[in-house]
């Protein structure tokens, strides 16, 4: 029988600095109740000094390593999903291995804006199956804040920061990540963007001075396409994987507004208790919010032995991307690993 890619370990960091509506209501021309009809936000959190887009990924990482009782040196590759990295160079995902001590993992990072993570696992998944890797850490973690024009209330509602992990190892059961469809639409219109500080556009005075530095998008647009790509892409991982909505235990996905998701929920023709939503405490997390919400789901013993999970996300790109993964019997790997061990 060919290796899958379970998750066997996951782990979360989240900044301590909340930034209500409340606050942002002297920040920009708003208002909590405006924000909360409008997007189901009523909080996010925000990285302090001292912190990046790495630091939450490592603190993410560290704790998907234990939670897996997995070593840092027995990973093969370590992925990190980010929109936000700290430096054009170097990866993120190698500040993260140097940091955790992977000495024998590859390192790159993967920018596929809010779908990044569920490409994440997607690329993982493939190592895996191959048989090239055995087990691999995929890490997603955004510091949204950090690019954001706190003068536009288009956009400066919407972010939060934070990170999530995952260990993700072979196994023989038929769990895991079942079926992935990955989906892009190359946005040439300015849709969602960042456009200052790349090779177009290098950081400069002029860059700056025009904000290019922030985060620009048009809300209405991006809303439409989301949940028609969220809905499709959704409908093709259930079909490769052979199963109905029905089937589906829970629906992961990415926390970008509760209207998008609501929509998108009708589309499917899934009960509402199924989406699991924490973006009213977290806002969009980028990359980040399917792992943050699969990990809180995890830590909170939402998720039993053969349920069927649907992973869907939409972002920057545009990108679009879903996933059905079944929850594996993770102890029976543990075991399986120990036994290897002790062979
Ligand atoms: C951004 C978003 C919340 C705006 O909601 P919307 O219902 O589409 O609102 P509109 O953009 O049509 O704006 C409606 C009005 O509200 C105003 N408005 C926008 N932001 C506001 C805010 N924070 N507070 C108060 N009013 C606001 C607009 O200026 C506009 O006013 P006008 O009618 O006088 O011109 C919504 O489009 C959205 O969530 N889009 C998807 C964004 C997203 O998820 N991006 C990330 C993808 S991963």
């Amino acid at each position: 029988m060919e290796n899958k890619a379970a998750i066997t370990g996951w782990g979360w960091h989240s900044p301590e600095h909340t930034l209500s509506n409340r606050d942002l209501e002297k920040l920009v021309d708003t208002t909590d109740s405006w924000i909360r009809s409008r997007t189901g936000i009523r909080e996010r959190r925000v990285v302090g000094p001292g912190e990046s887009t790495s630091t939450m990924c490592l603190a993410a990482a560290k704790k998907a390593l234990d939670s897996a009782e997995v070593k840092a040196q027995d990973l093969d590759l370590v992925l990190c999903a980010t929109t936000t990295p700290d430096f054009l160079l170097p990866a993120t995902a190698c500040l993260v291995q140097q940091h955790l001590g992977a000495v024998h993992a590859g390192a790159f990072d993967l920018n596929a804006a809010c779908s990044g993570f569920v490409y994440g696992i997607t690329v993982a998944s493939q190592f895996i199956q191959a048989g090239t890797y055995r087990r691999v850490l995929v890490a997603a973690g955004e510091c949204l804040t950090r690019f954001t024009n706190w003068q536009d209330r288009n956009t400066c509602i919407l972010f939060g920061d934070g990170a999530a992990a995952v260990v993700l190892e072979a196994t023989k059961q038929n769990a895991g990540v079942l079926s992935a469809v990955l989906g892009s639409h190359g946005d040439t219109e300015g849709l969602l963007s960042i456009q200052g500080g790349g090779s177009a556009h290098p950081a400069s005075v002029e860059t700056v001075a025009a904000g290019m530095h922030h985060i620009r998008m048009r809300g209405n647009e991006v809303f439409k396409k989301a949940v028609r790509m969220m809905v499709q892409s959704a409908q093709e991982a259930l079909r490769i994987a052979k199963l109905s909505t029905r089937d589906l235990n829970l629906v992961v996905p990415h926390q970008a507004n509760s209207r998008i998701l609501s929509a998108t929920q009708e589309s499917l023709g899934i009960d509402a208790d199924k989406m699991f939503i924490n973006l009213d405490r977290l806002g969009n997390t980028g990359a980040a919010s399917v792992p943050l919400a699969l990990a809180e789901l995890a830590s909170g013993n939402r998720l039993k032995v053969g349920d069927n999970l649907l992973l869907v996300a939409f972002g920057g790109g545009l990108t679009w991307a879903a996933a059905v993964v079944r929850w594996a019997d993770i102890a029976a790997i543990k075991r399986e690993r120990a036994r290897r061990l002790t062979a």
